[in-house]
């Protein structure tokens, strides 16, 4: 209880802030302990093992909120069964000029036109060397600089670095804030990024020994026929899993005027119904064994079970702990244990999927609900 109304009272102040100052605050308090560390042991019915990693439960948290490593420890604390580092570009870089992230407090959204600002490789390989041996699940999230001349030799160096200290890779092409790297996701473009990855991806293994599982994070923004070509793409190159989704460029049924009228990347409870319908549409493309990480708008214990049903076998957020508090990752964990006892499940892994058709069957710029 106190931890809660003490949480509340430091969320309003970080709100008095610009959103990136508030950030960097929260990053230094993780970083310093002061954050609260107040994870119970989760219920082991939801403990999920997806490409071949034990995760001890489904929720992650996703990346942009740790981009250069700092507090992955402070957040596995909190109760996140994983998280996910980066996105890490080989060369530091500053992004767009501030400010460049904007709280949508009526649409408890965020709208990001950060640019992928990071401290690069170097950096966040001297933090993943300080934490090694320490257990958990770390994803790194890798991308390409802004000025890069050959874009994708920058995700094989991201793998070529990381490969001994990744759980996991994303391979992100789904940034809006990078002008051109969303093409990426074009056919041709893909197969050859896809390529050369899982090139990277097995010559790192024998050297590290150990074949670390591939990720590719995808925009909600994409048509069907992307979706097609995306879905084809990702089981030709035996891809581990997808993660769907980024944040959006669609702006439609904010009440925030102010806001929806910045640039950038939309996220948070306004992005929930665009991404569902984005991950519900795969799952019935790639079928039910590849797995998918669900992320987008999930701000709630209910909102976190409808991502599953819609057919995510685990899960990632970031603008929900905005406006919600790190004690949403308890309630979420709750919720899904209780929904597996009012379900009489045994596991996660049954439910997910069960509403995919009918997720996939609604319109994205429409009002229709399940
Ligand atoms: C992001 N996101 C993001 N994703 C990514 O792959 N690499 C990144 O560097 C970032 N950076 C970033 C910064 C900020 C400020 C936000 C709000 C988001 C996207 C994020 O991981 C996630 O996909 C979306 O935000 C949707 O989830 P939520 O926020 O609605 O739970």
């Amino acid at each position: 209880m106190f931890a809660r109304l003490a949480s509340g009272i430091a969320r309003r102040a970080l709100f008095t802030l610009d959103a990136e100052t508030a950030h960097g605050l929260t990053i230094k308090a993780l970083a310093s302990g002061l954050a609260p560390s107040c994870a119970a042991a989760s219920d082991p019915r939801l403990a999920v093992t997806v490409a071949g990693i034990d995760f001890p439960n489904p929720l992650g948290m996703a990346a942009g909120f740790d981009k250069n490593g700092e507090v992955p420890d402070a957040l596995l604390g909190l109760g996140f069964g994983f998280t996910e580092v980066g996105t890490v570009t080989p060369l530091p870089q500053s992004g767009n000029p501030r400010p460049r992230v904007f709280r949508l407090v009526e649409d408890n959204g965020v709208v990001n036109r950060l640019g992928f600002n990071n401290e690069g490789h170097a950096a966040l390989r001297g933090r993943l060397d300080a934490r090694a041996g320490r257990g958990g699940i770390v994803g790194v999230n890798v991308g390409a600089n802004k000025d890069a001349t050959d874009r994708i030799a920058d995700y094989v160096a991201g793998i070529e670095t990381f490969a001994d200290r990744a759980t996991y890779f994303t391979v992100n092409i789904s940034s809006p804030n990078t002008p051109g790297l969303r093409d990426l996701q074009a056919r041709d473009a893909l197969h050859e990024l896809l390529s050369r990855v899982m090139d990277a991806r097995e010559k790192a293994a024998a050297r590290v020994g150990r074949t670390v599982p591939v990720f590719l994070k995808i925009a909600p923004d994409v048509e069907e026929a992307g979706l097609d070509d995306i879905a084809s793409e990702v089981i030709a190159a035996e891809l581990d899993g997808l993660i769907v989704s980024n944040t959006t460029l669609s702006r439609a049924g904010l009440s925030d005027a102010k806001g929806a009228a910045e640039t950038g990347g939309l996220s948070g409870r306004p992005l929930f119904r665009r991404a569902t319908i984005a991950l519900a549409r795969m799952r019935l493309r790639v079928g039910p064994r590849l797995p998918i990480i669900g992320v987008g708008g999930i701000d709630s214990g209910e909102s976190a079970w409808t991502k599953i049903t819609a057919g995510a076998n685990l899960l990632q957020l970031y603008t929900g702990l905005v406006y919600e508090g790190p004690d949403l990752v308890g309630r979420i964990l709750t919720h899904l244990a209780n929904s597996l006892d009012r379900h009489a499940l045994s596991g996660l892994d049954a439910a997910s999927g069960r509403n995919a058709e009918a997720w996939a069957r609604l319109d994205p710029d429409g009002e229709d609900t399940l």
